[in-house]
Parts: structure tokens; sequence; C-alpha cells
């Protein structure tokens, strides 16, 4: 990959464009030249910066629907900062989203979950920031940093939070529980508080890290105790015994979902208490402008800015209804830090799946692959009939499936695409070159990295869609909001697989198969993106720069 100053006839921007507004212009051109001809190259393009870029400094955000394998990609990058002897320091920041997120990041026999922690915590060179877009709820933060103290010993000495992230407590759990009630479904969010923890801390009732350490934080956070209660009587719900909230100490404690009640002012506000001693005591809170101002001109210092979620997943241009509640582009990194801008950061990478994509959530995206039977508690008791994956019991079950639905089988259980806390089968559907496009324009990236290269066999065509028609035939573009998809016809080229396995013994992008070779410089084309770097398995040395 080469950074290249912004010069008068680059050209990069305007193919992203031209193949945004027209996607597909090359496409009959792309196949002929990559598939039939062999004409093709991969990892050539540059990556464009402007004057004002700050050296060192990465963005890693998702431009798909979230759990890419973001983590992983940070722990990376920061391994790639320190291979040169000039820097000293990687500061790695969490600008937005709260414990809604599910890291993972893995070296030799550890393998860790991270929340709302950012991925740093494998690097003694490297420095954690959770900052001021972030949503914080205390006593799992306390739970988070314990769990991953356990594995790797004292991180807090290089953890900072912002006083001012946003203050997410169990009352914020306990409305998203409550607007389920009302609205007679589950609104499709973790159940952790997020979007309430948001909603007022734009409608200015919410509170932040910083009510909490103060002296009168126990009368502060009391009164909104009091207001909740008043404001719940109103619905007949008894804010202290009525609902059942996430308990994330025990979940992580018996490994499996459990949930507490609120409780009474007291034992609420107890249960605090515990988890502000203990930030006190270890001392992590901080003014992170100052921070971010006393490093920025320190070459010695690189950065990483690790988004959360994704854009399919941002509440403004994310696939709404069924969205999170933070901006999850690259530029989220001005108000969830109140100090960078995007066009500061030189590297903005959108990292995405390479042969599928993941979905967790109520929302059908076009490309979606319908399983005969795919509702989550039948496929939990089929795992728990036959101790097997849902997936390959399905497989084992059925022989009428068809070839898209055995492939998506085959790819949840070889991925192991489960979630990562609550360990629900997520969706898988086809790669969306269209979805990717808009994505990757509206979040602000100027390059890909991709994973799970090694997801994929030889004798397994791969389906991508390059673009939706109407029904009529006519092109149509991707639109934000589901319900512009719901008529759209995906339109698919089946490419030849590859050995998945042999991507893994790859030392340089010319010792990848051929036809994952022919698959990148497809998808590059299509897009205008360059691909920097694959991973071609989950541990950290699975991971080729291009
Ligand atoms: P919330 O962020 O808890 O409000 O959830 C809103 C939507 O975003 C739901 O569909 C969640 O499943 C989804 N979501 C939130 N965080 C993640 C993530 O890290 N990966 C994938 N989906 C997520």
């Amino acid at each position: 990959m080469i950074l290249r100053q912004k010069s008068s006839n680059d050209s990069q921007s305007s193919i992203q464009t031209g193949l945004f507004l027209y996607p597909t212009k090359n496409l009959l051109k792309d196949i002929e030249s990559i598939y039939r001809e062999g004409i093709f190259e991969i990892g050539e393009s540059e990556i464009v910066i402007t004057e004002d870029t700050r050296a060192s400094t990465s963005a890693i955000v998702g431009v798909a629907l979230g759990d890419e394998g973001k983590g992983r990609i940070v722990d990376n990058t920061i391994e790639e900062y320190l291979k040169d002897k000039k820097i000293k320091k990687v500061v790695v920041v969490r600008y937005q989203g709260g414990n809604n997120a599910g890291h993972t990041i893995e070296k030799g026999r550890i393998k860790l979950a991270l929340h709302v922690v950012p991925s740093f915590v494998l690097h003694k060179k490297a420095v954690g920031v959770i900052d001021r877009g972030t949503v914080i709820h205390p006593e799992d933060l306390q739970t988070e940093v314990s769990y991953i103290e356990a594995a790797v010993g004292n991180i807090s000495e290089r953890l900072l939070l912002s006083q001012d992230a946003i203050l997410n407590t169990d009352l914020l759990r306990a409305e998203e529980m409550k607007n389920r009630i009302i609205e007679g479904k589950a609104a499709g969010g973790t159940g952790r508080g997020i979007s309430p923890s948001y909603a007022h801390h734009i409608d200015r009732l919410g509170l932040t890290i910083c009510d909490l350490m103060a002296e009168d934080w126990w009368e502060v956070l009391g009164k909104q105790y009091d207001r909740y209660d008043k404001e719940f009587a109103c619905f007949d719900i008894d804010i202290a015994k009525d609902l059942d909230v996430p308990d994330f100490d025990n979940t992580v404690k018996l490994k499996k979902s459990q949930t507490r009640k609120v409780g009474s002012k007291k034992t609420y506000l107890e249960r605090i208490a515990t988890a502000r001693e203990w930030i006190l005591k270890n001392k992590i809170i901080a003014d992170t402008f100052s921070f971010h101002k006393k490093n920025y001109q320190d070459t010695s210092v690189a950065y990483v800015f690790e988004g959360a979620q994704a854009a399919g997943l941002d509440s403004w241009l994310g696939t709404r209804p069924d969205v999170t509640a933070s901006n999850t582009r690259v530029d989220g990194v001005k108000e969830g830090t109140a100090f960078w801008q995007a066009q500061d950061i030189g590297q903005r990478i959108g990292v995405f799946k390479i042969p599928y994509t993941s979905s967790v959530g109520a929302r059908r995206m076009p490309t979606h692959i319908e399983l005969p039977i795919n509702s989550k508690t039948q496929n939990s008791k089929l795992k728990t009939q036959n101790g097997l994956g849902d997936s390959i019991a399905l497989l084992q079950n059925d022989n009428h499936l068809t070839e898209d639905q055995k492939w998506a089988l085959w790819v949840r259980e070889e991925a192991h695409e489960y979630g990562t806390t609550t360990g629900r089968p997520r969706d898988i559907t086809f790669l969306d070159l269209e979805f990717l496009r808009y994505n990757a324009r509206m979040s602000g990236v100027n390059a890909f990295i991709g994973t799970h290269l090694d997801t994929a066999t030889d004798e397994q065509q791969i389906k991508v869609c390059t673009h939706y028609t109407d029904k009529d035939g006519e092109n149509v573009a991707y639109q934000p909001g589901l319900q512009y998809q719901k008529d759209v016809v995906p339109q698919y080229v089946s490419l030849p697989g590859w050995d998945g396995k042999a991507c893994q013994s790859a030392k340089s992008k010319d010792e990848l198969p051929i036809h994952a070779q022919k698959f990148l410089s497809f998808i590059e084309a299509q897009t205008g993106f360059p691909i920097i770097a694959v991973t071609t398995g989950p541990k950290r040395e699975h991971y080729l720069s291009l």
C-alpha cells in the first residue's frame, strides 16, 4: 500500500463516484479481463491523502453490518505500527457505541471478547482511550476490565476513560425493555440501553461520567432514579422489580445470558458505588481532549481509531429502522473525541468479510439466504439435542436444501458465525457490492481490509451481488432504509471459489490461490477501493498485507 499526497490528476475518487453512480458500467469488461483473459492486479492502488493528514494515524470502521473482524484488524494495525522503530506508543481510541459491540482478538492461547474496551490490550506499548462519544455502564466496564486482566495482566494503568463519556445504567436498559413492552415486540436492540442513553444525551436528560465522579453523585443519580420511577409508574411498571435487564457480570461468570432486576434505589446506587470506587482506585478518568492535544504533534505516537458496529448500522445512514444509535462512520471521530477530524486521518480503512456478509437483528437484506428452519429457538433445540452446531444439524437433517442454503450453513459453521456475547446464530447473506459501494462512500474510507479469505473451498462457487434492478430489469440504487430494499432484485455473478486453507500459508499476495487473487481484484475493480490487506484465519499471524 502506498500513501500518496493528493495531486491535481488524482482520479481514485472519480472512479469510485463513477462506479457508485453507474454500477454496471464496467461489469462485463471486468469479468472478461479478470476471469477470461487473466489480466488483473491487486493491492496496486494508492491511498490518496491530503497535506493536513497526520502521519501514523488510522481509522478502522465496518462497511457492512458489524462483526466484520474490526477488533483483530486493530490488533494487527498496532503490530504494523510497532514494527516502525520510530513509533514508541500506539493510542487506540473507541469513540462511539457502548458494550453492544463484540470485538474478538487472539494471540497464542489467549482469546478475548472485548465489548467497550479498545482492542489494545495485547500490546504493552499501546494505550486505550474510551472517549466521550461512547456510552459507559460503570459496573459492566469493571467486569470487562477484570475479565481482560485475568487473562493478560494489568491494563487499567494503560486505560483512559473520558470524563465526558455518556453514562449508561440499568435505568436506561429498563427503558429499552419498557419500550419493547409498549411496542409489543423486541425493538431489535441488544438490550444494553444504548439507544436510550444516546436519546437522553440529545434531549439533555442524560448524565455523563462527570456526574458519576462528582461529590454529589449519590443525590444526582438518585434523582434520576426517582424520575424513572415516576415515569414508569405512568405505565403501571414498578422500576424496582418488574423488568429484567442484562446482568453482564453473571453472564461473563456463567458464560450464559443472565438478567437481573433494577432493584430498589438503594440497591441500584450501591451497585454503582462499587464500580465508582473501582474507577477511582484505578485512576482511569482522564481529560482526553488534553491527552490528544499533547500527543498530536508527537511523531513517536501512532493513533488507531476503532469503530464499532458498521456503516450499515449507522443511525442516519444504515438499514433503518434496524440500526444502532451512533455515528459509525469515520467522521464520527469528530463528535466522539471533540478533537480529531476525519481529514487528520490518512489511513481510513473499511473492513468487510470477503466471501459473504453476516447480519444480526431483525433486518432482511436483499441478499438474505432464507433457511428452512431459521428460528433461533428451533436451532438452539437442535443444538442441545444433537450436541452439534445448529447448521451441521440442519445439514444432516435435511436433504432438500438448495445449494445456496447448504453454502450458507457451511459458512456459518466454518466461520463460526455465532454472536460473540449471545451465541445467537448469525444470518448469512451473499456479498453485496451495491451495499458495499454505498457504505464505503458514505463512511469516508479510502481503502479496504477484507477478512475471512479462508472461508471458501475450490468446490463451491461464490455468488456475489453486483447491483440491483427492479422487477422490469431497470437498475435501482441501494438507499439506506429497509423500505427501499423490499422490492429490489439483486443481480448475481457466480465466481469460482478457492482453497481457503491454502490461503493461510501464503506469505505474499502472489502465493494466494489464483481464484482468491481474482476475486479480490474483481472487488477492487467493482468498487474502486484498494484492498490493502486480508485475513486468512482467526489468529494474529493470519494477516497478509497486499
Ligand atoms: P443497539 O445498538 O443495542 O441499539 O442494537 C441495534 C441494532 O444493532 C441491533 O440489530 C443489534 O443487533 C445491532 N448491533 C449493535 N451492535 C452490534 C455489533 O457490534 N455487531 C453487529 N450488530 C450490532
